[in-house]
């Protein structure tokens, strides 16, 4: 990615300034960010997807007058005779994750890689009949709201009173105060940084795409990291025994001596104290697939004349300064191996010759990955 050079679906900003002037700062209408774009997947696709069990969908159905408790709320997967006639107005369909199912659809997300791998997280399609939406709320992320098919009017505010109202199935802001209105059309965008206050509504049938990030909290990274570190404790902190032949004859027998707990933080020390389990932990937990993620595994050969090695849609690879991670699992590399490797996670793609280069040992490696149907090998 050549984060000097414009972008169309930054209205001409190079990646470099709409990172410095937007990116979780301010929002940004970007008019034909995708000029004549139209929808990837078509209304009947979109229903068989939301039909089908490993995808994630939700369906919003709001009752006439948008009055306060007027919504209903369900969680997928849809069969086509439970979602409600077309005709019906003030009904909101969002399938999760549509990334991971269809290419053209990667392909898309793909484009925002001027942000790190790391922070992206899906690609939602959401389907609207006339007036339909999810109410005012805010997400806690950022987001970039694509126009798919028809026209949404948004209403956008940066308020900071950020309460909810009481006894919904979802998100809605109690007190609204919209401060910018607009109406996108197919190809149009617009960046929201996380906390801003917005409200999308369907003016006629509608889709959008949400391309949304995902920030771990504090409490989940070293939730997941805790527990990384914990699973490789048994080697990294050793079996040395708690001695104590300096204990004296106890009259309170049930309080747990102070050398114990100096010794249990002595041992939780040298658990850590590995200087790369931090970042090796932090690669698997990032790389790691999300629980309905399946890759189906394939008999691996090296291919005589090896075309280009691609990776599957779903896989993730990252690496940092001494690792290669991919799909949760973390690999030493160095030298000429971790060149590739590093550019094959950044391109998603390999061209044979570079495969050639490789030692015994990687090239073995990516046949592992390719039984697993983390990669794929194009024909020549
Ligand atoms: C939608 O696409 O209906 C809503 C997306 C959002 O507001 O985050
Ligand atoms: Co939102």
């Amino acid at each position: 990615m050549h984060v000097n050079q414009p972008l169309q679906l930054l209205g001409g900003m190079t990646p470099q300034l709409f990172m410095k002037r937007h990116w979780q700062k301010k929002p940004l209408v970007i008019r034909q960010a995708f000029p004549g774009f139209t929808p990837l997947l078509n209304r009947s696709e979109l229903f068989t997807l939301a039909a089908q069990q490993e995808v994630q969908s939700r369906l919003l159905i709001q009752n006439a007058g948008r009055a306060k408790q007027g919504w209903q709320f369900k969680q997928g997967p849809f069969d086509r005779r439970e979602l409600p006639a077309l005709k019906r107005p003030g009904w909101s369909l969002l399938v999760q994750g549509v990334d991971l199912h269809r290419d053209s659809v990667h392909g898309l997300m793909n484009q925002f890689r001027f942000i790190p791998d790391g922070r992206l997280d899906d690609l939602m399609i959401s389907y609207a009949t006339d007036g339909g939406g999810v109410g005012p709320h805010f997400d806690s992320y950022d987001v970039f709201l694509l126009q798919a098919h028809g026209r949404r009017r948004w209403r956008i505010g940066r308020q900071k009173d950020l309460s909810l109202q009481e006894g919904m199935p979802l998100k809605i802001l109690a007190n609204f105060e919209p401060e910018e209105e607009f109406v996108l059309e197919p190809g149009d965008m617009l960046y929201l940084p996380p906390k801003y206050a917005h409200d999308g509504i369907a003016l006629g049938e509608c889709m959008t795409y949400s391309i949304g990030f995902r920030s771990p909290s504090r409490g989940e990274i070293a939730q997941e990291l805790l527990q990384r570190i914990a699973d490789q404790a048994q080697d990294t902190a050793g079996s040395t025994l708690y001695k104590d032949p300096r204990q004296e004859a106890v009259e309170n027998p049930a309080e747990i001596p102070a050398g114990m707990l100096f010794f249990a933080q002595d041992a939780l020390a040298r658990a850590l104290n590995d200087p790369l389990i931090m970042a090796r932990a932090l690669g698997e937990y990032l790389t790691e697939p999300k629980a309905d993620v399946w890759f189906e595994s394939m008999v691996a050969s090296a291919p005589e004349h090896p075309g280009p090695l691609q990776l599957d849609r779903k896989t993730k690879m990252m690496f940092d300064a001494s690792h290669i991670f991919i799909n949760g699992e973390s690999f030493l590399a160095s030298g000429k191996d971790a060149k590739i490797m590093r550019q094959l996670a950044n391109d998603r793609v390999l061209d044979g010759g570079a495969f050639d280069k490789l030692t015994a040992q990687a090239q073995e490696l990516l046949l592992d990955w390719q039984d697993a149907g983390w990669i794929q090998w194009g024909a020549e």
